[in-house]
């Protein structure tokens, strides 16, 4: 195997969700909204809440593992843990850290990725990087949120959005002459926007006119530039790797509005059925929507080897990010 026909393959996916499910005839309750607008407007009817003392670092780990297992690589082998999260146990030390020891991944390096609900298509791009160069043979890339630890719930504008959960996939070094593994990538973001979508008092700088620490979103405009961004980058991946909508065998967009996922799909020329979407369980775990969906898409056998894979992306920074792939 030479240095340039190295590629990154997915190995192996996991997933963990906490077992507490909030409906939407919960949130009836507890704010002026109805099952009827959540459905209509966001395609949500359930999400999951973390136990109490279940933290990010927790629901990680169990997802990490199961990547592992499935990839029937032993965490000794793992060089680089790298996990996606907005809402880490503590800024320091990071989630990765923690699940780097949860694992018993003596060997790896560790870091933290602050993309927000792209976050786990920075740590498949860094992974790719990685493993390309020859530096690396096995990354391991882990999104995890306890996104209601950050949800104010008495805002109906977001807190009928966000759930918890974890997903992850382990990034192993493939051969690319079989023309399977990583295809093309695409990263791209704008802090033009940045007032669009914030977790006021989450580092140094006070916010004294935010009731907390919690998610503040102008959902209309997010709205507009998750779809031209995600349709955008989307279509980009695609021109790179010589393909068209036409190869696509499955599309796993961002699970944040079953309005951007059909808008998105339909700007790129994707059929519903090629498309992966599960918001309904789940709703929006950040950056942990696409390794869930991923696993989920895998455990249901929606993916065969040598089937293209497109990841799609957006979220708060702006952010947002495509990566496509052969299956197999
Ligand atoms: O993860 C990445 C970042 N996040 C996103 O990608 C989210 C992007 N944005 C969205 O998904 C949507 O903008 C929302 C779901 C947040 C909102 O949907 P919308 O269709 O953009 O609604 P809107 O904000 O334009 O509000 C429409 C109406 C308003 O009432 P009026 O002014 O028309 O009387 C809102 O007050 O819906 C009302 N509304 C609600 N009604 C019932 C807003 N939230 C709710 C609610 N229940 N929870």
């Amino acid at each position: 195997m030479t240095m340039q026909t190295l590629t990154a393959q997915i190995s192996g996916v996991g997933k963990a969700l906490p077992e507490r499910r909030l409906t939407n005839a919960d949130l009836e309750k507890m704010v002026d909204t109805s099952d009827e607008w959540i459905t209509k407007r966001v395609g949500i009817k359930e999400r999951r809440i973390a136990a109490e003392g279940e933290y990010t670092s927790h629901l990680g780990a169990r997802a990490a593992a199961d990547a592992l297992a499935m990839a029937g690589v032993p965490a000794s082998e793992v060089d680089l843990i790298l996990v996606a999260t907005s809402t880490p146990d503590t800024v320091y030390p990071s989630a990765a850290c923690l699940i780097q020891k949860a694992l018993g991944a003596t060997r790896a390096g560790v870091l933290d990725i602050s993309a927000a609900c792209t976050g786990f298509i920075y740590g498949a791009s860094l992974a790719t990087g990685m493993i390309r160069s020859g530096l690396m043979r096995q990354v391991l890339v882990v999104a995890a949120e306890v996104n209601t630890s950050v949800v104010n719930w008495k805002d109906r504008d977001t807190c009928i959005l966000f759930g918890d959960g974890a997903g992850a996939a382990l990034f192993s070094a493939h051969d690319a002459s079989d023309g399977r593994g990583v295809l093309a990538l695409r990263l791209g973001g704008d802090g033009e926007y940045a007032p669009l979508l914030n977790l006021p008092n989450s580092g140094c700088r006070p916010f004294p006119d935010a009731p907390g620490r919690y998610i503040v979103m102008q959902g209309n405009e997010v709205f507009k530039q998750a779809v031209r961004n995600m349709a955008e980058c989307g279509a980009d991946v695609l021109a790179q790797a010589g393909l068209t909508a036409a190869d696509v065998s499955l599309l796993i967009p961002h699970q944040a509005n079953i309005r951007i996922i059909d808008a998105v799909a339909t700007r790129l020329g994707v059929p519903p059925e090629r498309v992966f979407v599960n918001i309904e369980k789940y709703g929006n775990t950040s950056a942990a929507t696409i390794p869930i969906a991923l696993c989920e898409a895998v455990e249901q056998g929606r993916l065969k080897p040598g089937d293209v894979l497109v990841i799609d992306a957006f979220g708060a920074g702006l952010t947002w990010g495509a990566l496509a792939l052969r299956w197999g």
